[in-house]
């Protein structure tokens, strides 16, 4: 006999993905973000460790912006990656002169601060074009031990408006990692703070081997008034796993540690900062693309700094609030393990499925509630998307 047909199933409205939203087949209730597959202007990007930038200059990609860094002492110059002679890039030129780079083609040379032409080498000293040309430069600044550079316009805001409080406010520690990995920003951001990754995807990282995670439910994401953040917030840890893939959890001591609300013992043997921040969930994310993940003893960012539709910077450190022989501890177990297996194949993990996945269309299922309010944060914050040679002398 035939098999009985599947009776009909109604709609599941607790399978939506967010209060009133579709299911999601395109991203056009999202068309600020829709749109940003640049990134977003007005907000500094972290791009570079500043020890690597020398005087010799180092070509960046920024939102779709080419930009040349050179070194002049002991301060970083951003300028425009173009001689606005011929369209060489400058990055390809020589440092003929402190303070200034040459074009490699014509000798045309510009003054890193203000990006003016100061000397035609080919034309003799009194060039009559010299001080009517000059190329753009960004605003850029030093903090954590990385270059900032600002894309935007007007007069930037502090560099400290975009980088979290905590951090400036604390002594700490840190080890990290930056590299360019293939895939949009979009992708990268949303795959930190995107749920259901972390259950399954990570269970064959070895960091797991020290840091076991649980499986969750019940899911929100609530706004912080400090520095913007949305936290994704854990309201029901499933100690107990059985689902094939998901195993069991044995490291229930180590995880009993979390500040999660309703983790047995929370709050014990927290790091005194980490415990003052009192976070209801340990993932947090914020604009323009930072993600947070706090744990008991360090805590975990990474930024998705959009380099081209194809490509994101991805910046990655390990926060530890401590000075020091604990301190040195750390910076001990950072470079021994901790940059291998989490800032390495953890996160790589992260990096095959951002270069891999496709969407959309897309269909959405519950535990996206984390992706879709990082969306809806983006559409009503004002922001200003960056468009493909938005911002460029032409
Ligand atoms: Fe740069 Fe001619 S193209 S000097």
């Amino acid at each position: 006999a035939a098999a009985p047909a599947p009776a009909a199933r109604p709609a599941d409205p607790a399978a939506a993905p967010g209060e009133g939203e579709p299911a999601g087949q395109d991203w056009s209730s999202w068309p600020t973000y829709n749109a940003a597959t640049l990134g977003f202007r007005n907000y500094w990007y972290p791009v570079e460790w500043a020890r690597r930038v020398g005087r010799k200059p180092m070509p960046i990609t920024l939102l779709g912006e080419q930009i040349v860094l050179v070194r002049e002492g002991d301060k970083v110059r951003a300028l425009h990656d173009r001689c606005p002679h011929r369209g060489v890039p400058l990055s390809l030129g020589r440092r003929e002169f402190d303070g200034t780079i040459s074009c490699p083609y014509h000798g045309w040379t510009f003054d890193t601060e203000s990006g003016k032409l100061c000397a035609v080498i080919t034309d003799g000293p009194e060039s009559p074009i010299c001080g009517k040309v000059s190329v753009r430069t960004y605003p850029i600044e030093e903090r954590l031990g990385l270059v900032w550079v600002y894309v935007g316009d007007g007069a930037p805001p502090p560099v400290e408006r975009d980088i979290p409080s905590e951090l400036l406010e604390n002594p700490f520690v840190m080890g990290g990692r930056t590299d360019i990995r293939d895939g949009n920003w979009r992708f990268a951001a949303e795959n930190g703070f995107d749920e259901g990754h972390a259950k399954y995807l990570h269970n064959t990282a070895l960091w797991r081997l020290f840091k076991v995670m649980p499986a969750w439910n019940k899911t929100r994401v609530v706004e912080s008034e400090k520095d913007g953040w949305l936290i994704r917030v854990q309201d029901e840890v499933h100690w107990e796993a059985d689902f094939p893939g998901l195993g069991t959890w044995t490291n229930k001591r180590w995880w009993k540690r979390m500040p999660l609300p309703d983790a047995p013992g929370k709050a014990a043997d927290i790091n005194p900062v980490i415990k003052e921040m009192d976070l209801p969930g340990f993932v947090s994310i914020r604009l323009p693309g930072l993600l947070r993940v706090a744990y008991p003893h360090f805590i975990h960012y990474e930024w998705y700094v959009p380099v081209d539709a194809d490509h994101v910077r991805y910046v990655q450190i390990m926060v530890r609030f401590e000075q020091g022989l604990k301190a040195s501890v750390f910076k001990a177990k950072y470079v021994s393990f901790i940059r291998w297996l989490f800032h390495g194949q953890f996160t790589g993990q992260d990096a095959w499925m951002v270069d891999v996945m496709d969407a959309p269309p897309e269909k959405l299922y519950r535990p996206d509630l984390s992706v879709t309010a990082w969306r809806r944060l983006i559409e009503r914050s004002g922001l200003k998307v960056q468009r493909e040679k938005t911002g460029l002398e032409r």
